[in-house]
């Protein structure tokens, strides 16, 4: 059992806590990849404040087979970021340019005492700096022996971070996290919403239009379109299903609804079509309401806990037998090199370049739905997927 003793020194404050927070400032500019994983940051939340914090930790050891990194908590008991992690509010690691939901554990003393003798031995820092510095962190002078060790190890709190199961193994490993929130995702759409026609839809279109074939509107069917943008399956929807089919269209961005309102109105099937502000998340729909939901280049938009969120809000405004048509940016086994690179863009520009790769089918299968065509293909030498499923 570790103990909580009295006489350690209090954490540091002024220019020592702004230069602890320096390789902070780095991972926000992109650039964690230089610390390898010698550092690691991790985001918490405030118990009290519910503020965020980034708080920069060393790395004494790392297991790439499970991703595991430990770290102390310096300053024992009186750390702050250990009583947060310990509410359950350790929200983020961010570790050599990647970054991930953690799950925790602390060490028992035996296995600390090992961390410690080892990162005494590899930490590449003289043994009397290493020493010095465990001393000055333990309050008492730290000498090195097995008896020093096992005494600073039951004082000194360690824990190990690794990613959390969904993000560490399958389909889902390495896939990136979406770090913008949906209000600065709806403000960035109503900045797009009057020249997206201009540099997306030329090149979207295809691929779109072959999705929705592969659904199979038919006449007289209710569809709904999440995440409609400037509207133009809106109206290849309407037309399939006239007559006596209705389409709805829900979409996070006004200035979205107001150019697809203009382009409906323009091709003359807006009396067959009824657009909304709001989040996929919650969609304002009852149950069973309509036969197909078409939802493209918009899935991998949300960060990957909500993904199977709004898989499931579309499950269930679907009727059952119901069909789901979906395109995205797709990730497979083993990503060839441009993916990467354009994954790499994402981490860099993530307002810029926003989709990123999902593994769309399995995201489909994971949310229940049965899968009845899966087409393959390309968008800028990128993976892109359709994949049309039902709703058991
Ligand atoms: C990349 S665009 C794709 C638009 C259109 N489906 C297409 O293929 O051209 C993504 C669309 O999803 C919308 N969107 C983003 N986040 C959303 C959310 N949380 N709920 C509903 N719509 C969202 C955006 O406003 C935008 O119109």
């Amino acid at each position: 059992m570790t103990t909580r003793p009295s006489g350690q020194p209090a954490p540091p404050g002024g220019v020592i806590r702004r230069l602890l927070a320096l390789p902070a400032y780095l991972y926000r500019a992109h650039l964690g990849f230089l610390f390898g994983h010698r550092f690691l940051i991790l985001v918490h939340e405030g118990r009290r404040t519910h503020l965020r914090r980034e708080t920069p930790l060393e790395v004494m050891a790392y297991n790439p087979a499970n991703q595991e990194a430990i770290v102390a908590a310096g300053w024992g008991w009186k750390t702050g970021w250990l009583h947060n992690v310990e509410a359950g509010l350790a929200r983020e690691v961010w570790i050599a340019g990647t970054r991930y939901r953690p799950v925790w554990r602390r060490l028992e003393v035996d296995e600390a005492v090992a961390v410690l003798e080892r990162y005494e031995r590899h930490s590449g820092l003289p043994a009397v700096v290493v020493r010095t510095v465990l001393g000055r962190l333990l309050g008492w002078p730290y000498d090195g022996t097995p008896a020093a060790r096992r005494r600073a190890a039951e004082q000194l709190p360690l824990l190990a971070f690794r990613p959390a199961a969904e993000e560490s193994s399958g389909p889902w490993q390495g896939v990136r996290r979406v770090r913008r929130t949906h209000a600065q995702a709806k403000a960035s759409y109503n900045r797009l919403s009057r020249g997206y026609d201009l540099f997306e839809e030329p090149f979207e279109r295809g691929v779109r239009r072959r999705a929705i074939a592969m659904l199979h509107p038919l006449a007289g069917e209710r569809v709904l379109e999440v995440g409609f943008g400037t509207g133009h399956d809106l109206v290849s929807l309407a037309r399939a299903v006239a007559p006596g089919g209705r389409v709805w269209g829900l979409d996070l961005s006004e200035g979205m609804r107001r150019v697809a309102e203009r382009r409906v109105r323009g091709a003359g099937v807006a009396d067959r079509v009824e657009l909304a502000t709001g989040d996929a998340l919650a969609m304002p729909y009852p149950d069973g309401a309509v036969d197909l939901v078409v939802m493209s280049f918009t899935l991998e938009l949300f960060d990957t806990p909500e993904v199977p969120l709004v898989l499931a809000e579309c499950a269930r405004v679907l009727r059952p037998g119901g069909r789901i048509g979906v395109t995205s940016l797709a990730r497979r086994d083993r990503p060839a090199l441009w993916t990467r690179l354009y994954e790499r863009g994402h981490d860099l520009l993530p307002a810029l370049i926003d989709c990123r790769p999902i593994p769309l089918e399995t995201a489909l299968a994971e949310a229940g739905l049965q899968i009845t065509q899966v087409v393959q293909g390309t968008l800028w030498g990128l993976p892109v997927d359709a994949v049309v499923a039902d709703r058991p």
